[in-house]
């Protein structure tokens, strides 16, 4: 099915996201910064959202640019043969050699300092001795703290030359976080994001993985509000300048069920299938949106 990406904008005369009662226009709409401070405070109290400043947009911009040079370095280091655990220690000892922390390791007992999740895992595989072959799809995982800011991001990668199957699911997977992207603007909600991804991963026969979700990301790892991949337009939270947070779309080949496994974290399709992922971090700006790790 083909979506439309029709804007919902809240109108100048709608009720303000801020709840304040007032008008949009006569409230949070394009006002100086002690109106914003406004906004920060409820959008606190009500979600549990942390709105950013510029220093803070900044600082995780930063961050942002860490996380994709580490996969840019990843990706030039795969090749057929290679251990998974290899990209760990590519992806470590980078991010400490940059002043950075990899948010993964200790994270809720995650023992290592990426998430490396090759074919039929979904996310949060742990790098070890698992090899990897030629025609294999592997998703990596980065998350660095720099100056305590937090920036997220993830891409899938061929290992060799992909099969029919790998190419589809990767391609659908990155067209899933453009389409989420795309949405992404004051007067929006979340749902209107799950919405356009839902449309396209369904559309083209896939499924999305409906138990992980994108997330509020920069002062900490996760943050409100939760960011789904599927739903409705109009659900979910207004998007207000200085929201910062993922999209991160895990798009199966086959059926949308998962299994964890012993290990409490390796997340699996049920059924075997590809699973494939791509994340970015990224702002709500005053007309649109700005990726903070940004890739094509
Ligand atoms: N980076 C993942 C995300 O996108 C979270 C990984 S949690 C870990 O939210 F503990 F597995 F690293
Ligand atoms: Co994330
Ligand atoms: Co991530």
């Amino acid at each position: 099915m083909k979506h439309k990406s029709k804007t919902v904008k809240v109108g100048r005369n709608n009720p303000c996201p801020c709840g304040s009662g007032r008008k949009y226009k006569k409230c949070c709409y394009g006002k100086d910064h002690g109106e914003q401070e406004n906004l920060k405070a409820v959008y606190a109290r009500k979600y549990g959202i942390r709105l950013k400043n510029a220093e803070d947009v900044e600082a995780i911009r930063r961050a942002g640019r860490l996380a994709i040079e580490t996969l840019d370095l990843v990706e030039a280091h795969l090749r057929p043969g290679m251990i998974t655990d290899e990209i760990n220690t590519l992806v470590h000892e980078f991010t400490l050699s940059r002043g950075a922390t990899p948010a993964p390791l200790n994270y809720r007992g995650f023992p290592k300092s990426v998430c490396v999740s090759v074919n039929e895992v979904i996310c949060h595989g742990i790098p070890g001795e698992r090899v990897l072959n030629p025609g294999d799809i592997v998703n990596v995982d980065v998350t660095p703290i720099l100056n305590g800011y937090y920036a997220d991001a993830n891409k899938t990668f061929f290992i060799g030359e992909p099969g029919p199957e790998a190419r589809k699911i990767v391609a659908v997977a990155r067209q899933c976080l453009k389409s989420g992207m795309q949405m992404v603007k004051p007067g929006n909600t979340t749902g209107d994001i799950g919405w356009a991804i839902q449309c396209h991963a369904e559309g083209q026969g896939c499924s999305v993985v409906r138990e992980f979700v994108g997330h509020g990301v920069g002062f900490d790892f996760h943050e409100p509000p939760q960011i789904f991949h599927y739903g409705r337009r109009g659900e979910g939270v207004v998007l207000v300048p200085g929201m910062v947070f993922t999209i991160e779309p895990m798009i199966n080949l086959g059926r949308r069920h998962l299994t964890v496994l012993d290990d409490n974290w390796t997340a699996v399709t049920r059924d075997g299938s590809l699973s494939a992922q791509f994340e970015q971090t990224v702002l709500v700006t005053e007309d649109g949106m700005q990726s903070l790790t940004p890739f094509d």
